[in-house]
This record gives C-alpha cells, sequence and structure tokens, in this order.
C-alpha cells in the first residue's frame, strides 16, 4: 500500500462505529498473544459503539480524535486529564489506536502529536500514557520520547494485567530519526 493522506480530526457522534470497528480490531491484533481469550471475544461492535457514543455525547473533559484516509477511519485516540496525578503528570492519553493494516504509516504518531497539541491548547503541560507490559507499543512511546516511569497490576475482568507507564515532562514528541 503507499502512503496514505490522512486527515486528523475531531470525533463525533456519527463516527462512532467506525471507532469501535478500529478500537477492536487494533486490540484483537496486539493482544491476541498477550491477553486471555475471554477477554479478547468479550469486546463486541455493538457494546463498543455504544461505549464511543457515551463518551461523545459526555460532557466531561475527555477528547477523541481520528485519522481518517478518504471515507475510513484509520486510527483513534483519546485522552484529557491524567487520572494519577500523583505521578506528576497532568494530562494523558487513555486509548490510541490504529488500523492494523495502516500500521508503520506515521498515523501513531500524527494522533499523538495532535493529542498533545490538544492537551496542550487546554493548559497542559506534561502527559502519562498507560499500557500492557508486554504491548509492543512500548516501542512506539520510546521512538516518540517517552520515558519508562511506573509500573503496576491493574485488573481487567478479574484478570491481573501488567501495565507500565511512559511519561512526558513537556508535550513534545522526539524528532524523527532520519536513517542514511
Ligand atoms: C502503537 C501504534 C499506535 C503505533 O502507530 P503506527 O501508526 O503504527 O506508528 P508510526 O508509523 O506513527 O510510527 C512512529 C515511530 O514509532 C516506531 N514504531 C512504531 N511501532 C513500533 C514497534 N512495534 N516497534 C518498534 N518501533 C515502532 C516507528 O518505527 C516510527 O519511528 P520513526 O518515526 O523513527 O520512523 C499502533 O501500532 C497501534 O495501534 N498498535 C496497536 C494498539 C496499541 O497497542 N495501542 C497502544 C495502546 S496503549
Amino acid at each position: 500500500m503507499d502512503e496514505p493522506a490522512i486527515t486528523i480530526r475531531q470525533a463525533v457522534l456519527a463516527d462512532a462505529a467506525q471507532i469501535a470497528r478500529v478500537y477492536i480490531e487494533s486490540w484483537h491484533d496486539t493482544y491476541a498473544a498477550i491477553l486471555p481469550k475471554q477477554l479478547l471475544c468479550a469486546m463486541t461492535p455493538r457494546g463498543q459503539t455504544a461505549r464511543w457514543q457515551a463518551a461523545l455525547r459526555a460532557k466531561s473533559r475527555e477528547r477523541i480524535l481520528v485519522a481518517q484516509s478518504g471515507r475510513r477511519l484509520v486510527g483513534m485516540t483519546s485522552f484529557g486529564p491524567s487520572r494519577d496525578s500523583d505521578l506528576g503528570f497532568d494530562g494523558e492519553v487513555y486509548t490510541l489506536y490504529v488500523d492494523p493494516p495502516y500500521f508503520g504509516f506515521g498515523i501513531g504518531r500524527a494522533l499523538l502529536e495532535a493529542a498533545f497539541t490538544n492537551l496542550e491548547a487546554k493548559g497542559y503541560s506534561s502527559c502519562i500514557i498507560w499500557a500492557h507490559a508486554k504491548n509492543n507499543a512500548r516501542f512506539f512511546y520510546e521512538a516518540m520520547g517517552g520515558k519508562l516511569i511506573a509500573e503496576r497490576m491493574a485488573r481487567m475482568m478479574g484478570d491481573a494485567v501488567p501495565e507500565t507507564a511512559f511519561g512526558w515532562r513537556k508535550l513534545a514528541l522526539a524528532e524523527r530519526q532520519h536513517h542514511a
């Protein structure tokens, strides 16, 4: 596939079903080898669409951005105030998911950059992201300049799940590495 032309924009209510699709497909792709099967199967398009509709209707400080290529949504991110303010970061990216066929085209970077720009415009000065400890996304976060700052055991539907947090003290991504 050629590098797709991408637009990043605020999500609207009508995006909920496509956000759910991207979220589920990316989640399955990432976690098939990591999480128990019953957890993977518990996520349904209907349930996720309802979740994102509720998030888009809510009058909260959570913001949701999508990456669009033609008429297809190929990525999404949600962010807002940090849920662990005692770690010293005021902003948090809650979710960041790219449609698997579109991995590696810079969409994750573009979404994270847009999330940081939005957080900064809202007065935040730093950001934290929690990820599953075995998720390869850690290499992406390191490439983006995030520093490993904390670990915890979370619970997901009764299962213990190890998580690691990456932090950015300033809302700026690492420059892209130019390989000779
Ligand atoms: C992690 C994720 C968001 C990255 O998005 P992406 O669009 O594939 O990444 P990009 O193309 O923007 O890559 C940006 C940089 O990160 C690096 N990178 C991305 N994924 C990587 C990986 N798995 N291993 C090593 N480096 C990686 C790229 O090489 C690139 O580096 P460069 O800018 O120096 O060339 C995407 O793969 C994804 O959605 N994964 C599944 C869901 C997930 O794990 N989300 C995070 C939940 S916490």
